[in-house]
């Protein structure tokens, strides 16, 4: 009897062609996974991935509420089209501190993971306000109410600690003073040390020219750190993993 014919026992009994697959399955399962476990860790870190400051963490809880993710992706994959058009291919260290993670599935608009820094924080605010005005063809709403709706930062301890519980690396003394960095940081005027030594290179900018924090404010801090943190000319990927 060849092979193929003791196959056919398996194809005309469902019972056993069930046990069959079962096992099939719980072998690739395992394979699959049981590595995970022993890996010390799945993700190489980066030098200059840094968890987002309270203000930009704001505007991303902005960007997930009016649901920017399902017309912009944040994962630049490692093919040549893309590189050439968005820049380096996105690192797992890059959004390590993503909970959850905005890599998207849909693509209307460009990818987003490497905006930051590519346009000035007025151009976001035309743009945004009125996104034909910049791009006539363009099919984004408008997002101008977002000027007139001031950000009050009352829970915006409770989110960092929040992130703090599923593994970002807040301190108690970040989560203590998130209001302040908060405010420092959409404010050029303030005193802005303390904020600049726990979220090293953050910008401080009057986001949307106007005074006070706006929710404007937030999306566009987030909008101009994304891709920002590693510094691509320095950057060489451990080939050892
Ligand atoms: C209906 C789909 C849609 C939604 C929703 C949407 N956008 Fe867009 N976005 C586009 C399209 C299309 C473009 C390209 C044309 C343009 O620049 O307006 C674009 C362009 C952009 C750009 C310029 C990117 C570049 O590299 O030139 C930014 C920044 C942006 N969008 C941010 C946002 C933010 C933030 C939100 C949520 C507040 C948002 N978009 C919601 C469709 C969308």
């Amino acid at each position: 009897m060849s092979v193929l014919t003791k196959h056919a026992i398996l194809e005309k009994n469902a019972t056993l062609l069930l046990i069959g697959s079962f096992l099939v399955v719980t072998i690739g399962g395992i394979v699959e996974i049981a590595p995970l476990f022993y890996l010390e860790n799945t993700i190489e870190k980066v030098e200059g991935v840094r968890p987002y400051t309270p203000l930009e963490l704001a505007g991303r809880d902005i960007y997930i509420r009016e649901g920017c993710y399902v017309c912009h992706s944040q994962m630049i994959r490692p093919m040549r089209d893309e590189v050439e058009r968005y820049g380096h291919y996105s690192l797992a260290a890059e959004s390590m501190y993503d909970h959850p993670f905005q890599w998207g599935s849909k693509r209307t608009g460009p990818d987003l993971a490497r905006v930051g820094g590519r346009y000035s924080d007025a151009w976001h605010v035309d743009h945004l306000t009125d996104p034909q005005s910049v791009v006539p063809e363009s099919v984004m709403p408008k997002y101008g109410f977002l000027s007139h709706r001031d950000l009050e930062p009352r829970h915006i301890a409770d989110s960092l600690w929040a992130q703090s519980v599923v593994g970002v690396p807040y301190t108690s003394e970040m989560i203590a003073l998130a209001r302040a960095d908060f405010e420092a940081q959409a404010d050029p005027d303030a005193d802005t040390d303390g904020l600049l030594a726990r979220y090293p290179d953050a910008t401080v900018s009057n986001f949307d020219g106007q005074p006070g924090v706006t929710e404007m404010d937030a999306l566009i801090a987030y909008l101009q750190v994304l891709g920002t943190m590693v510094d691509f000319s320095t950057f060489t990927p451990d080939a050892s993993r």
